[in-house]
């Protein structure tokens, strides 16, 4: 099912070459389709890096603000099939739309995401490809580099709980909850980012399965190295954090 959005007049939708383009005036003034265009970017020396992983998300900065870019792209066997193409199935079911109204939706109700800017469709045939554009949290680093740098204090992992409980109070479910998806930042600040599938439900199992998926990538992520990096006890602390709830955090 696809879900149907409220959302402020700050938000313009705009028809562009091949497909349409949707930003929030409030947080970039002068947006054009050449945004969503990595080399736009690199030919000016305004992309200052690249995000490690599948390599399809550029840093840029315009007007002294940092921004993210990221294009959409499939992982494992299915890229085999088709890197980045995703079939037509109405606007709002695109990945940059979904998750372009979702962050909205969440930056409005106070929580920490990165702060969606824009989102791009381009339609090919029975198909598109799709691009989204986050304000940079500068100053963070994954949970997932955190553990390989050291260790990880017993507040933060507190802190992921609390905030990883205040998405689920919310009833987000993210589809894809790894060490590689929470930043963190200065003074024990917890993000989440990559909302892509993500979904708002009622309260279900799904929680749980969030949760077990994160406890998988610690493993993974920690698995070569040093012993101790993600303990039991660091679990226990997450766990403990979710489920004394944001409150807990005064
Ligand atoms: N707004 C942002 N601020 C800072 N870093 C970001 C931001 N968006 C993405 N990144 C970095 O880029 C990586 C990949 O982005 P993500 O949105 O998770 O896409 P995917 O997992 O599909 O590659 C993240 O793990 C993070 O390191
Ligand atoms: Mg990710």
């Amino acid at each position: 099912m696809t879900r149907t959005w409220t959302s402020g007049s700050e938000v313009k939708r705009v028809a562009v070459a091949g497909g349409t383009m949707l930003y929030d005036a409030s947080r970039v003034g002068n947006l054009r389709a050449g945004w969503f265009d990595p080399g736009y970017w690199r030919k000016q020396g305004a992309a200052t890096g690249e995000a490690p992983g599948r390599g399809s998300t550029l840093f840029f900065v315009d007007s002294g603000r940092e921004y993210a870019l990221r294009h959409y792209r499939r992982g494992g066997l299915a890229a085999r099939l088709s890197a980045d193409r995703y079939l037509w199935r109405g606007e709002l079911a695109t990945r940059p739309f979904a998750e372009w109204h979702l962050t909205y939706h969440l930056a409005h109700a106070g929580l920490p995401v990165a702060p969606p800017v824009a989102a791009r469709y381009l339609r090919h045939g029975p198909f598109y490809r799709g691009d989204l554009i986050t304000e940079r949290l500068v100053g963070t680093m994954s949970l997932a580099a955190a553990l390989a740098e050291g260790g990880v204090p017993i507040l933060t992992w507190i802190g992921i709980g609390r905030c990883l409980r205040r998405f689920h109070d919310l009833g987000v479910c993210h589809a894809d909850l790894n060490a590689h998806n929470i930043l963190l930042g200065a003074e024990g600040a917890v993000h989440v980012i990559d909302f892509d599938r993500a979904t708002l439900r009622r309260p279900g199992l799904w929680r749980d399965a969030n949760l077990v998926r994160l406890r998988r990538s610690l493993d993974k992520v920690t698995d070569e190295l040093p012993a101790g990096r993600a303990s039991e006890a660091d679990w226990h602390s997450l766990l403990a954090g979710y489920r004394e709830g944001p409150q807990g955090a005064a």
